[in-house]
């Protein structure tokens, strides 16, 4: 089946770039999430993107108008009914992410493909909640979704082979390179990142160096474009610290414990750039 619509669950830091690459590549995409108020902030970011996209001469304006007439924004699951492909990219939690492919799969037709955009949680555990494991698979996409190249593309014990490979074309055809990846906690990606970054907070826990200094020598001796402080502030803490726990609790390995200053910032609501304040302050 060719895919022409899409319908991205979710339109929070992963789902309005999920969006905005997908319109930009000539898909009509149904953006659903529960408030009028997110839906107009994602809109409004994707928007933004799609300026950018045309200051820099990547796209004309007519272009850009034609890319924001694909994009329809609704609270309304049954909307996303006619789409030929779903991607979801709501909060990094088993039960809500689950909740939500629950919600919108009885309005799905028989063949239509789900695929969540989770960092770490495993593909089968949630296929196994839905009426189509062999129609269900992992793409994990990274952030900001427009810049970053990568897509996981991961296959749980049930995924069929053709899920897979229009799975692969969908990312491909949306200017990504899809990367196979096996069901394993933190997939390849987050199981090598997340520990790199929790080991960064226990240095500052431990003041072996300040937040600039940690991230300078990652910057300056590692030729990383971000500090890890830096970056977990973009991620977001609570998503790090979510995919930690994933990591700790998959593994059951003590070399995954989350750093208790990670958890003590995520208490604080100190998240990074989505709060204004995490490692470092951002200008309101
Ligand atoms: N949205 C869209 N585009 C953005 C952007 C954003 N939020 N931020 C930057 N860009 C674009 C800019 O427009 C610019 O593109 P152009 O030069 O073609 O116009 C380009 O990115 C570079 O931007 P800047 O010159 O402003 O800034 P930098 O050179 O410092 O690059 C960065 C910014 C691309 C964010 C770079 O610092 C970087 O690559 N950082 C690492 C990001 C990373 O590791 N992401 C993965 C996180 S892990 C993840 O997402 C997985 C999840 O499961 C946790």
């Amino acid at each position: 089946m060719e895919t022409k619509t899409v319908g991205v669950l979710g339109a929070g830091t992963m789902g309005h770039g999920i969006a905005q690459i997908l319109i930009r590549s000539g898909y009509t995409v149904y953006l659903h999430d529960l408030s009028q108020e997110f839906l107009e902030a994602g809109a409004s970011r994707i928007g933004k993107g799609l300026n950018r996209d045309v200051e820099k001469n990547r796209l004309t304006a007519e272009e850009r108008e034609q890319a924001l007439r694909r994009l329809k924004t609704t609270t309304r699951v049954s909307d996303l009914g006619g789409t030929d492909f779903i991607v979801e990219a709501v909060t990094e939690n088993f039960e809500v992410k689950a909740g939500a492919i629950r919600a919108i799969e009885p309005y799905c037709r028989p063949e239509v493909i789900v695929a969540s955009n989770t960092s770490s949680i495993s593909i089968t555990r949630l296929a196994a909640t839905t009426g189509r494991p062999d129609r269900f698979v992992g793409l994990h996409f990274f952030n900001p979704v427009p810049v970053m190249k990568l897509v996981e593309v991961v296959p749980g014990l049930a995924t069929s082979q053709e899920t897979i490979e229009a799975a692969e074309r969908l990312a491909t055809s949306a200017g990504k390179t899809p990367v196979r990846v096996n069901d394993g906690p933190g997939f390849v990606s987050n199981r090598l990142l997340m520990p790199m970054i929790n080991e960064a907070v226990y240095c500052l826990m431990e003041s072996v160096a300040d937040a600039k200094g940690i991230d300078d020598v990652m910057k300056l001796g590692m030729n990383h474009p971000m500090g890890p402080l830096e970056l977990a502030d973009l991620i977001g803490l609570d998503v790090c610290l979510d995919i930690m726990k994933v990591l700790y609790e998959g593994f059951r390995d003590s070399k995954y414990r989350p750093c208790p200053l990670l958890e003590k910032m995520v208490a604080a609501g100190r998240l990074g750039r989505k709060t204004k304040r995490g490692f470092y302050e951002y200008p309101k």
